[in-house]
């Protein structure tokens, strides 16, 4: 069996602790889509691991990580963390054979990034909030067909060639309509050269790798990185990012076809959460600001790539049936649930108000998005407990068991997973994705 992790939310839902506890039954481990836009944050034996772009599956050995042709990639941040995972021991053999990078991903290059901060500083009104990681820019020269692909960065001349197209159009933005210095084709191009030769033992036909894999039933875990209202197609379009997060994206993101055997898990926390900005119906920064500063005290909700504090609310019910149809979510792993231990109360958010009319699905427009009122169900809190006398999650305060039940009746998808603080052991499996039914 292979599993597709997805985000179900608008991302930071804890993915990187479900890949890191799902890839010790994979032997390959792939990202498909954004690039070091992610943060996924892990705790091994006690040590806090950030990474960005390496698939969070490298911190068990002899795995194979894979960085697929739908990933946006930027080689600087790639070798800082293959440096950072070697300093702390993280390969058990040479780093290229641990991970590899597709022939046909786009390289991130210094000119996206400075275009990315350039746009937001700019946006005085309709500013998305990025990452500042030149992902955006990235996206946008690979669908223009003026990208920069790994592959390339092997081939001389074509590369040579492919800059100058590159920067063409980019000068001219630069010089008239930012007022910033043009890009010099020679000092980059020397740059992408070195970075090639540097690269070279870790390029492959990942596409080909997993092809192979499928054949031999080799098990494969999808690492999907932000969250289903983040997707370029599905999210709250624009405030979304540029690829395709949802579970499609594991398609056309590493170049298998469907009609293989596959999960799809959809990561939650037991509340919302959502950086940069964007409509968030329940969002409760405004309205119930002492219970937002205490879920992002208590959680640490402040993004793993920049920092910056989360936006925070109860957890929308609507907005989660929308990512299970989209993504074909067949099991749920709950997160951070424990952040809500000894709340007087929690609200789950069952329908919207809009203009006068209830409404039961998000709307796909903007503006009515952030018109919309959430319709909630209010249950009563639970107490704090002892965590050493659970076993299970029958073992769980009976008004937490009402709130996971809840959730699973309204979405009719089953609680698969559920974990209460960042260790491997603060989890409890109801059921392995990975087994054959
Ligand atoms: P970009 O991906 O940097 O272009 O940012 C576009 C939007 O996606 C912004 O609202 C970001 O805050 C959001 N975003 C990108 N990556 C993540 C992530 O890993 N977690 C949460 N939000 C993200």
């Amino acid at each position: 069996m292979n599993v597709v992790i997805v985000g179900a939310q608008w991302g930071d839902e804890g993915k990187g602790k479900v890949v890191d506890l799902y890839s010790a039954q994979a032997e390959y481990i792939v990202r498909y889509q954004g690039g070091n836009n992610a943060g996924h944050t892990l705790v091994v034996n006690g040590r806090k691991t950030v990474l960005h772009l390496i698939p969070s599956g490298i911190l068990h050995p002899g795995k194979i990580c894979l960085i697929a042709n739908g990933v946006v990639f930027d080689p600087a941040v790639f070798f800082e963390e293959v440096e950072s995972l070697r300093a702390s021991n993280a390969f058990s053999a040479e780093p290229h054979e641990a991970v590899r990078v597709s022939e046909r991903a786009h390289v991130i290059l210094p000119y996206h990034r400075l275009l990315d901060k350039l746009r937001e500083e700019r946006a005085a009104k309709g500013k998305i909030g990025t990452t500042v990681r030149g992902i955006g820019p990235a996206y946008e020269d690979k669908v223009a067909r003026r990208g920069i692909q790994v592959v390339d960065l092997l081939r001389p001349e074509l590369l040579r060639a492919k800059l100058a197209k590159a920067i063409e159009e980019k000068n001219v933005l630069l010089k008239h309509h930012f007022g910033a210095p043009e890009i010099e084709i020679a000092p980059l191009y020397e740059e992408c050269l070195a970075l090639g030769e540097r690269l070279k033992p870790y390029i492959a036909d990942v596409r080909s790798l997993l092809a192979q894999a499928l054949e031999q039933e080799r098990p494969i875990l999808f690492e999907g990185a932000q969250g289903t209202l983040l997707d370029v197609d599905h999210g709250t379009y624009p405030y979304v990012t540029s690829s395709n997060t949802v579970s499609g994206g594991a398609l056309t993101g590493s170049g298998l076809g469907p009609g293989f055997p596959v999960r799809v898990i959809g990561i939650t926390k037991a509340y919302t959460t959502r950086v940069g900005t964007g409509p968030f119906p329940t969002e409760i920064e405004h309205t119930e600001a002492e219970t937002a500063r205490e879920i992002r005290r208590i959680g640490s909700e402040f993004g793993a790539t920049t920092g910056r504090p989360r936006r925070v609310g109860w957890l929308d019910l609507v907005a989660l049936k929308y990512a299970v149809e989209v993504n074909g979510i067949t099991g749920l792993a709950l997160m951070k649930a424990d952040i809500l231990d000894g709340f007087d109360h929690v609200k789950l958010c069952t329908s919207y108000r809009l203009g006068g009319n209830t409404v039961y699905d998000l709307p796909s427009c903007v503006e009515d998005l952030e018109r919309v009122e959430p319709a909630y169900e209010v249950l009563p809190g639970w107490p704090k407990y002892d965590r050493s006398k659970v076993q299970g999650i029958e073992d769980l305060p009976s008004e937490l068991k009402d709130y996971i039940r809840t959730i699973e009746e309204f979405l009719k998808v089953p609680v698969v997973l559920m974990s209460t603080g960042p260790g491997r052991e603060e989890t409890w499996i109801v059921s392995d994705p990975f087994q054959k039914i």
